[in-house]
């Protein structure tokens, strides 16, 4: 039976342990580039022993930010900043993806701890947001122009020159950002997609962009490294995307190549109530996971080593992905170590802390 600890092979990688760190926004960039910042926020994860870190919503495009503070991966210079990360990551046994995203309608936002508010077109660092329909998220904020099919064509190549990007910067797995009411997600979602098109209506449609991104990922994306897809698994409100088509995606996902649905939920309503408390949605990993037979990985208010490996023992998920946690102990995988009675390797440089 397999636990925290043990590996797992997903195409071409073999994870030490089930261990993720979760895509983080540190809105610490300037023009998308990485800096010192990612590289030791990124790095510590790698040496406190996580088996796979996953860098923050990183836009394939100038007005795919959510704010002017986004990393970004939507041109040729900055490879090499990204290159000394997955470098780093990789000289302390950790393997390293990139979460591709375009933020939609929750685009051109002020940095979280600056308010967060929508900045309009046309004042500093604020730009025309672009959505599936022109609905705002809220009542409050500016609507965002509807894409036409120029439009739909021109982010494809953006995820596609994003992919190739991350590509030459060392990343061994993609993981495209179809959650949290971000673009692909108001694709997917009646409640935010109220297009006509093909692009609309039933779920073979909605589904259609996020099935043609991965499409132009895949041109140069090889076969051979794992693409996974995260997404909302529910909006946790009436007339919303549901559990069932988180299925009913996952297994036309499962065909076209796709290894991973990392399961969370939420963020296309803003009214919608969510009963958060300790692994709320490992649920959807589980019921995705056991009626698709896709691989998934739970995310969500895991922080305990013990309820974790209870996850993969019980094999309600193949990765337990964290976020917070991470933030709070970088070494959270040696810990879990510790308490679960498992051997570790510690970096050579810490061995004399080893408990
Ligand atoms: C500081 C911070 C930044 C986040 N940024 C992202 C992000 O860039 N992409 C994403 O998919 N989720 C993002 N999330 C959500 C987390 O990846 C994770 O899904 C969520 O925090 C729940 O997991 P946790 O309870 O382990 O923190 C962020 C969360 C935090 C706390």
């Amino acid at each position: 039976m397999p636990n925290l600890f043990s590996p797992i092979k997903i195409k071409n990688i073999e994870l030490k342990n089930r261990m993720v760190v979760s895509p983080m926004c540190e809105y610490s960039s300037v023009d998308g580039f990485a800096n010192d910042w990612h590289l030791v926020h990124l790095g510590s994860r790698a040496v406190g022993g996580a088996a796979l870190i996953i860098t923050e919503a990183t836009a394939v495009s100038t007005e795919g930010r959510i704010s002017y503070g986004d990393l970004g991966i939507y041109k040729d210079e900055h490879i090499e900043n990204l290159k000394r990360i997955t470098d780093f990551v990789h000289q302390h046994g950790a393997y390293i993806g990139t979460q591709l995203a375009h933020a939609g309608r929750k685009a051109s936002h002020d940095l979280p701890w600056n308010g967060g508010k929508q900045i309009p077109a046309g004042q500093p660092n604020g730009w025309q947001s672009v959505a599936p329909s022109a609905l705002a998220f809220i009542d409050a904020e500016i609507a965002p122009t509807a894409l036409d099919k120029a439009g739909i064509e021109k982010i494809k190549a953006d995820f596609k020159a994003a992919a190739k990007r991350a590509l030459a910067a060392g990343f061994d797995v993609i993981e495209l950002h179809g959650a949290h009411g971000y673009l692909i997600h108001e694709f997917l979602s009646p409640l935010s997609n109220h297009r006509t098109d093909e692009y609309g209506g039933p779920f073979e449609n909605r589904i259609r962009f996020l099935l043609e991104v991965i499409e132009s990922v895949q041109e140069v994306w090889p076969k051979e490294n794992p693409l996974f897809v995260r997404i909302s698994a529910t909006d946790w409100t009436e007339g919303g995307w549901t559990a069932d088509d988180s299925v009913a995606l996952a297994k036309v996902l499962i065909n076209k190549g796709v290894d991973l649905i990392d399961c969370s939920t939420g963020g296309n309503v803003a009214t919608a109530k969510i009963p958060v408390k300790p692994g709320y949605q490992v649920e959807f990993a589980e019921k995705v996971k056991k009626e698709s037979g896709i691989l998934t990985g739970a995310v969500g208010m895991i922080t305990e080593p013990k309820q974790a490996d209870e996850i993969i023992q019980e094999g309600e998920a193949d990765l337990i992905i964290m976020a917070r946690e991470f933030l709070r102990d970088p070494h959270f995988p040696l810990r879990a170590a510790h308490v679960l009675g498992q051997e570790t390797k510690w970096p050579v440089q810490y061995e004399r802390a080893k408990w």
